[in-house]
C-alpha cells in the first residue's frame, strides 16, 4: 500500500524533529501504523534551509497553499504557529478535505471551536497531541486511558520555559533575564517569550485540557492568567525556607458553579512530586473519580519530544484512514504477522 502522504507547513525546531524521528524509526512506525508515513512535501519561506534538512527526495515549496492544493496530500501538519496565516491555512486545509495535525495551542485555545466545527462538518480529523505538554501524551490520556472518569481537576506545570527559569533562579540564584535568554537559546521559549513568562502559553494549554476534560467549548478568554514576571529570587528563597516551591501551575477544576480555569504562581509543598519537577520538564496531575490521582511527567518542549507527539497523531490518523481493520485498534504494538523475530 502506498505510504500516507504528509505535507509539512513550516520546518523549524519541531518540523525538523518530525522529519528526523520519522526517518530514524521509519520501520517501527510503519509496522505500528500499518502503512508507511511519508513527508511528501514541505512548505517553508526559507526553502534552501528546508531542502538541506529534508534532502533532495522531498519536494520543498515556498507557498503553503501549494501543499494544500496537492490532491495527493492526505495530512497537513501545521507547524507555523500564531493566529494569522496558520488559521487561514488550517481552515483551507480542512475545506480541501485534509486531516490536520498541529502543535498550535494558541490557535486552538482561541479559535478551536470554529476549527473543530469546520473539521466535523467536512469529516476530517484535527489532531493536537503536541499542543499540550510537548512529548507527554496527555491528550490521549484524557481522551482514552481516563475516558471512564468524571474528571475532578487537573493541575500541571505545562510551560517548560517558566519552570526552567524558576528552577535556575532557585538552584543557581541567577537573575530572571539571564535564564530567559538561556531558555530561548535552548529552543524552549515561544517566538514571543512574553507568552511564556506572562502565563499565556500555559493558559492556552490549560484551556485545551479543560475543554477535553469537562466537555466545554475552548474559552481562553475566560481564563485567569498571571505569569512569573513579578517574582524575585527572594520570593523563591523565602518559599524554600517555609518548605514550599513556587511553581507556575495551570489549573482547571469543577467548582460549585461551572469550571475554574486559571494560571498563576503557586506555593507547592516541597515534599510533593510535582514540586520536584525541575528544568524544562512538564508534569500534569489529573484527578478522576474512578482512577484517583495520576501523574504524567516528561519533556514539555523541544524538537524531538514535540515531534514524538506529532508523529503519534500521524500514526493515529493513518490507522483510522487505512482500510485494513486490523490496524484500527492496535491490540499489541505490532500485528501478529509483523512481529519482530528478535529473541527476548
Ligand atoms: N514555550 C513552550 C514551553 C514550548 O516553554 O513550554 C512548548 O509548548
Amino acid at each position: 500500500m502506498k505510504a500516507i502522504q504528509v505535507g509539512l507547513l513550516g520546518i523549524g525546531t519541531v518540523g525538523s524533529g518530525v522529519f528526523n524521528v520519522l526517518s530514524r524509526n521509519q520501520e517501527e512506525i510503519q509496522r505500528r501504523a500499518g502503512r508507511g508515513i511519508e513527508i511528501a512535501m514541505v512548505a517553508d519561506l526559507d526553502t534552501a534551509r528546508a531542502q538541506s534538512i529534508v534532502g533532495n527526495r522531498t519536494k520543498v515549496v515556498k507557498d503553503a497553499r501549494e501543499v494544500i492544493a496537492n490532491p495527493d496530500i492526505d495530512i497537513v501538519v501545521e507547524l507555523i504557529g500564531g493566529y494569522g496565516i496558520a488559521r487561514e491555512l488550517m481552515m483551507e486545509a480542512i475545506a480541501a478535505g485534509k486531516h490536520v495535525v498541529t502543535a498550535n495551542k494558541a490557535l486552538l485555545a482561541v479559535h478551536g471551536t470554529e476549527i473543530f466545527a469546520a473539521a466535523h462538518k467536512r469529516g476530517v480529523m484535527v489532531a493536537f497531541e503536541a499542543a499540550v505538554a510537548g512529548g507527554i501524551p496527555i491528550i490521549k490520556a484524557l481522551r482514552e486511558g481516563l475516558t471512564a472518569n468524571r474528571i475532578e481537576w487537573i493541575a500541571g506545570i505545562i510551560n517548560g520555559t517558566t519552570n526552567f527559569i524558576l528552577s535556575e533562579m532557585r538552584d543557581k540564584g541567577l537573575d530572571f533575564d539571564v535564564v530567559l535568554k538561556e531558555a530561548q537559546r535552548l529552543g524552549y521559549a515561544e517566538a514571543d517569550p512574553t507568552f511564556d513568562i506572562e502565563g499565556v502559553d500555559a493558559a492556552h494549554k490549560a484551556t485545551i485540557m479543560s475543554a477535553i476534560a469537562f466537555g466545554i467549548p475552548v474559552q481562553f478568554d475566560k481564563a485567569y492568567v498571571e505569569g512569573i514576571t513579578k517574582l524575585a529570587t527572594q520570593d523563591i528563597r523565602y518559599a524554600e525556607q517555609l518548605g514550599y516551591r513556587i511553581k507556575l501551575l495551570g489549573i482547571t477544576k469543577r467548582a460549585a458553579r461551572g469550571i475554574e480555569l486559571r494560571v498563576h504562581p503557586s506555593l507547592v509543598p516541597a515534599k510533593r512530586l510535582i514540586a520536584n519537577v525541575e528544568g524544562a520538564m512538564n508534569a500534569v496531575v489529573v484527578q478522576g473519580d474512578a482512577v484517583g490521582t495520576t501523574l504524567h511527567y516528561g519533556k514539555g518542549a523541544g524538537s524531538e519530544p514535540t515531534a514524538s507527539a506529532v508523529i503519534a497523531d500521524l500514526v493515529d490518523i493513518t490507522r483510522l484512514h487505512t482500510a485494513d481493520a486490523a490496524h484500527r485498534v492496535p491490540h499489541l504494538a505490532f500485528q501478529p504477522d509483523q512481529m519482530s523475530s528478535e529473541p527476548v
